[in-house]
């Protein structure tokens, strides 16, 4: 365990003594999976009236994958992500799934991913929509900061079982994909969680929701609104938190719903489209999976190097919103 005296977070916190004594948090591992089967813009045409055009044009979306089940993607992901850290199943300490596509009801996914995966330790699913990967994240800082030693945090969504690919409001948006970080201890030193925001308000259930047995219905253009303001607020935040500006981001992977929502949150903020990871056009909106699907794409890309300065920003029903900044270091990296 390092200690590194932050003067920069909020005060009078709990919070902020612990920080002092952060644990480090290395990504370990980081792998993705998209299940075979794509239906493109065209293939939607079919049985809905709208056009690639209109599509790529209104929401920067070409494709998206359907077919699997949320806990086999979360398995194939996870196990990438676990070959990658060079770690067995003995050596994770907890698993938490982010999912808003859960397998049933009752019980939560993640056992049966554990279960795929022979894990022997905890396992439970975190349920706060597009944002529930982050969320994962500073979850798992602070069971890491309470002794923990490796946490894998996985998003993974079969979100064609609660989307109506014949309604051209909701059907063109979502997809099916998984992404997962193996998450460690760093006692280097070169790795931190340096400011985090999360937040929720269920004054906006209804904006985007779908209730038991029933399919995804949505308030398209309400969504865009509270979604470009939950951005600029949560990504404020977590900066003050971090003590940091907008200048000092490397790079930023942003939940991947609609590339306008970005860009209308990205004007308002500062943030430039060069610095910023994206994968929305391969794989439509995979909620809870779209940012460790970026992340993935983006290591891959050699866009991350030790020591960057990483902002991850999810938003989603709820509404939720939440925000990580870390300084990386981590395999590819
Ligand atoms: N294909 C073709 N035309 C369409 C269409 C489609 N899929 N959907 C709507 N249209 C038409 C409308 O009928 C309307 O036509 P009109 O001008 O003749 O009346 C026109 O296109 C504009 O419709 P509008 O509803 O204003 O479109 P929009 O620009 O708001 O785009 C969404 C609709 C759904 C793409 C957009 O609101 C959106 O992405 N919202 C956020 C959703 C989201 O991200 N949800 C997940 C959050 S985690």
């Amino acid at each position: 365990m390092v200690t590194i005296a932050k003067t920069s977070i909020a005060e009078g916190t709990r919070t902020r003594e612990l920080l002092m004594q952060h644990p480090g948090f290395r990504f370990a591992g980081v792998g993705s999976y998209l299940p075979d089967e794509i239906v493109t813009n065209d293939d939607l045409t079919k049985n809905m009236d709208t056009s690639d055009e209109w599509i790529r044009e209104r929401t920067g979306i070409g494709q998206r994958h359907v077919g699997g089940t949320t806990s086999s993607l979360a398995a194939e992901a996870a196990k990438r992500a676990m070959d990658r850290a060079n770690v067995e199943p003995a050596d994770i300490d907890l698993l938490l799934l982010a999912t808003t596509s859960p397998d049933f009801i009752c019980p939560g996914t993640a056992p049966a991913v554990a279960q795929l995966l022979e894990l022997d330790c905890g396992a439970l699913d975190i349920q706060a929509a597009c944002s529930g990967w982050v969320y994962g994240l500073v979850m798992a800082n602070g069971l890491l900061l309470q002794g923990m030693k490796r946490i894998l945090v996985v998003g993974s969504e079969a979100l064609d079982q609660i989307t109506d690919y014949t309604d051209r409001n909701t059907g063109i948006l979502f997809g099916n994909g998984a992404g997962a970080a193996v998450v460690e201890v760093d006692p280097s030193g070169a790795s931190e969680l340096l400011g985090w925001d999360m937040g929720a308000d269920g004054n906006y259930v209804s904006i985007l929701y779908a209730e038991h047995g029933d399919v995804l219905k949505m308030d398209g253009k309400e969504v865009f609104r509270q979604a470009v303001t939950a951005m600029q607020r949560s990504a404020r935040n977590a900066l003050k938190m971090a003590n940091l500006t907008v200048e000092d981001i490397d790079l930023v992977i942003p939940h991947q719903a609609n590339i306008r929502i970005v860009e209308a949150a990205w004007k308002r903020l500062g943030f430039s489209m060069e610095k910023t990871g994206m994968r929305l056009e391969e794989t439509g909106n995979t909620s809870a999976a779209s940012i460790p699907l970026v992340l993935d794409k983006v290591l891959d890309e050699g866009r991350i190097s030790e020591g960057d300065t990483v902002m991850f920003l999810g938003f989603g029903g709820g509404m939720t919103w939440a925000t990580t900044i870390v300084r990386y270091a981590g395999e590819r990296a």
